[in-house]
């Protein structure tokens, strides 16, 4: 019956299909709930006189006008409308969803629905595979199931949704693989499920996900590259991990025994340098990790002097000076006298050796030199060296007297410039004469005099050099005596003044009476070189005579030589004076003096140099008064008479008579002492 019907409208409405497609079915609900009505209405309302209502393709119900034919199988649940083409359907199933059709043939129209019928959602469930899970070892599963129809799956890790591109989505959604899981895929996880008419949500899952260890860091504190003994040193180690890690430190390789993510190096010494590597190990992940680093642990340098290499320092040699330091050190400065030194010319500086060279010593290298020496964490500036450059003998020279008188102390001083202080040693006549810078040869003689030699030896250097020096050596004056010619000096006879000197001399002068004798004066006196010729003797020659000899040192003085010129009787006078008597009185001058006597008729009547006449003397009487130098026997003489005047101022009166005789000189010098 049903199918009769259904291939007969089947050749109906194939005939007729063509379409005012404008026409929609409006449901009353759609999807709708199992058991629930539902009614379809034409949308917009025209009336149609024949048709049908078709699901999928089978009649519901047909009409034309005056009556409507419903399906058996839906006799009961279904209502129709033949005046609006309403359609209801009660109590329906979701066997009933399909494409409702309405299938217009007056006029011919044609409009579908298709209708859901759904079972709303209950018992949603949620399982996994496994909730352990290894990071990107392991995968994990999650199933979802519900009751109900037309479900669609969802997923949520936390409030975020899961999508395909985190994770591979199966059995149509129900199904969610995450391969090879991560630490963030712990989830909670969930489940949503709808349909048109309901949702439902299932219980969380959460994920223990192990992973780790990972960013396996050591931390240091403090954070040095090096780090000064007796620091404390703290390691610590931390890393990502679950479970929680365990750690291990070791040292060098060495286990050390140690668990703690932290552990201090207590007054770290140069021991505890080297490599410190923890490790980390998960029990459950069988992960592994280590992280190593060295911790570099240095003494602060303990000393730091300068000293010098090799030979002494010595002028234009090369030279060193080294920085002796007790401990690491990086770098090494030099200082001079405070001052920075850098690598010049004149210095080349080793740091390989902390050595200080002068290719060429001089004297301005001369200072206080010190060396700073520096490690990563401590430096030390030593002590100051003291250079000094030894240099010399240079400029040696002697000192002294180019003179001397044999037995005078004589001095000869050495010097040289030198450092250190050169010795010095005396050579005289090709052998050594003593030694030390001041020299006191022995010159008791003559042959004292010559070269003396001064060699000055620097002990340092070890160079020497030499100075020469000539000493004269001569006899001092030991004696001036002036010597006459004769022991008797006369006037007018030639004399010799003679100065004899013992001993050397250079010069000699001759004084008379403390005066310098001056011959320009006396144009009778001659003077040699150690002699005064008096030619002839004069009587004004009379005098003290000393003779100065003179050498480089001193001027030795005769004792005076009293000249006593012997001379005349001359200028021979008769003195008158008459009183109660007549007295004459005969003088002359002489040297030594005159002794006198009185001739009368060439008779002596009186020896000596008065004559004592009375009053009652004749008139005319010739009284002769002769002078005689006792010394050469010359003699002079002179008359006198007595006159009438002399008679007549015989009272009262005196009358010098002075008569002029001719003096006879003899010439002759060869004259008989007494
Ligand atoms: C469906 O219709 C029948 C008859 O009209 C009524 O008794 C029933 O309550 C309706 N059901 C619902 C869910 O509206
Ligand atoms: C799930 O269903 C409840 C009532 O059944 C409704 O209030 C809620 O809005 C629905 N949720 C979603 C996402 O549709
Ligand atoms: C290191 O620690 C010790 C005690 O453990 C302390 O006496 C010492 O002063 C510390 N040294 C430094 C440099 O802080
Ligand atoms: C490691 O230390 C523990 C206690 O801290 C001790 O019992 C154990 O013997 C030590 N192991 C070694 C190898 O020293
Ligand atoms: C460092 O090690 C040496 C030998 O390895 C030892 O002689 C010395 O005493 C140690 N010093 C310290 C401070 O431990
Ligand atoms: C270090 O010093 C030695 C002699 O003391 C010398 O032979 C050597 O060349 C020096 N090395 C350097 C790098 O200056
Ligand atoms: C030497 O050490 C002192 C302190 O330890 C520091 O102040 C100074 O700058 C250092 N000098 C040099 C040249 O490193
Ligand atoms: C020479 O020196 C000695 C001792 O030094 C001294 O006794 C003597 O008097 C000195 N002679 C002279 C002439 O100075
Ligand atoms: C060098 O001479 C000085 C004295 O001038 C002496 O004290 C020193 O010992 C000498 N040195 C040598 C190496 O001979
Ligand atoms: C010393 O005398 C000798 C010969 O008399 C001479 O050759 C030499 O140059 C003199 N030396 C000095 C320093 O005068
Ligand atoms: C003094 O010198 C002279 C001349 O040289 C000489 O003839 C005379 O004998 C010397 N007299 C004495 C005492 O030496
Ligand atoms: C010597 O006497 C003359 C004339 O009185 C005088 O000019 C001269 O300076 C004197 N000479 C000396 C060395 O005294």
């Amino acid at each position: 019956m049903e199918s009769k019907c259904s291939c007969f409208f089947a050749v109906i409405f194939t005939i007729y299909i063509t379409g005012v497609s404008s026409l929609t079915v409006i449901p009353s609900a759609n999807p709708l709930a199992v058991g629930g009505n539902v009614t379809l209405t034409l949308n917009p309302h025209i009336n149609i006189s024949a048709g049908g209502w078709l699901l999928d393709g089978n009649i519901l119900v047909f009409w034309y006008p005056g009556m409507f034919i419903v399906s058996d199988s839906y006799k009961g649940r279904v209502a129709f409308n033949t005046s609006t083409s309403q359609f209801s359907l009660y109590s329906v199933q979701v066997t009933d969803s399909g494409v409702y059709a309405l299938q217009g043939m007056s006029p011919t129209v044609n409009a579908e629905l298709r209708l859901s019928v759904q079972e709303p959602i209950t018992n949603v469930s949620l399982t996994v595979s496994k909730t352990n899970l290894v990071e990107f070892n392991d995968s994990v599963t999650f199933t979802c199931s519900a009751r109900g129809t037309a479900l669609a799956f969802s997923w949520f890790n936390g409030s975020s949704q899961v999508t395909a591109a985190n994770a591979q989505l199966i059995s149509n959604g129900s199904g969610l693989i995450i391969s090879n899981v991560s630490r963030y895929d712990s989830g909670p996880f969930s489940c949503y499920v709808v349909n048109g008419i309901s949702n439902g949500t299932s219980k969380i899952i959460s994920l223990d996900v192990s992973y780790g260890p990972s960013n396996l860091a050591m931390a240091i504190n403090p954070n040095t590259m090096k780090y000064i003994s007796g620091s404390n040193i703290t390691l610590s180690c931390s890393c990502e991990s679950k479970p929680a890690a365990l750690f291990q430190w070791s040292y060098n390789g060495v286990s050390l025994n140690i668990t703690s993510p932290t552990f201090q190096l207590s007054k770290a010494t140069k021991n505890h340098t080297g490599a410190y590597a923890c490790s980390a190990q998960n029990t459950v992940t069988f992960q592994y990790a280590i992280v190593t680093k060295l911790i570099n642990i240095i003494d602060p340098i303990f000393s730091a002097s300068v000293v010098p290499v090799g030979e002494p320092p010595i002028f234009n040699n090369s030279f060193a000076l080294s920085c002796d330091i007790k401990g690491l050190v990086d770098s090494v400065y030099w200082i001079k006298d405070g001052i920075h030194l850098f690598s010049d010319s004149i210095h080349s500086l080793s740091n390989q050796n902390n050595t200080l060279t002068f290719n060429q010593l001089s004297l301005s290298d001369n200072g206080k030199y010190q060396c700073l020496a520096s490690n990563a964490v401590s430096n030390m500036t030593s002590m100051a060296y003291s250079l000094l450059v030894n240099y010399g003998p240079w400029s040696t020279k002697i000192s002294g007297p180019i003179i001397a008188e044999v037995g005078s102390n004589v001095t000869l001083n050495c010097s040289a410039s030198s450092q250190p202080s050169s010795q010095y040693s005396w050579f005289f006549q090709g052998s050594k004469a003593g030694q030390g810078s001041v020299y006191q040869p022995d010159i008791s003689s003559l042959n004292s005099s010559g070269e003396y030699t001064c060699l000055a030896y620097n002990n340092i250097t070890k160079r020497n050099s030499s100075a020469t020096w000539n000493l004269t050596v001569i006899v001092g004056i030991s004696s001036v005596v002036v010597t006459p010619s004769t022991l008797i000096p006369l006037a007018s006879r030639n004399m010799q003044l003679f100065c004899n000197v013992t001993g050397f001399f250079t010069s000699i002068q001759w004084l008379k009476d403390n005066q310098p004798l001056n011959t320009t004066v006396t144009r009778s006196i001659y003077m040699n070189d150690t002699s005064v010729d008096f030619h002839p003797l004069q009587i004004a020659d009379d005098g003290f005579y000393q003779c100065v000899a003179t050498n480089t040192f001193r001027s030795h003085s005769s004792q005076p030589y009293r000249l006593l010129v012997n001379y005349g009787p001359i200028d021979l006078t008769i003195a008158v004076d008459v009183k109660a008597t007549i007295v004459l009185k005969c003088s002359a001058k002489s040297q030594p003096p005159s002794v006198y006597h009185w001739l009368f008729n060439n008779t002596v009547i009186k020896e000596d140099a008065m004559l004592v006449l009375n009053l009652m003397s004749p008139l005319g009487n010739n009284y002769t008064c002769v002078a005689r130098n006792p010394l050469t026997n010359d003699t002079s003489f002179s008359s006198y008479v007595i006159s009438e005047r002399d008679a007549v101022a015989s009272v009262q009166m005196s009358m010098l008579l002075t008569v002029m005789c001719a003096l006879v000189h003899l010439v002759l010098m060869f004259m008989k002492p007494f």
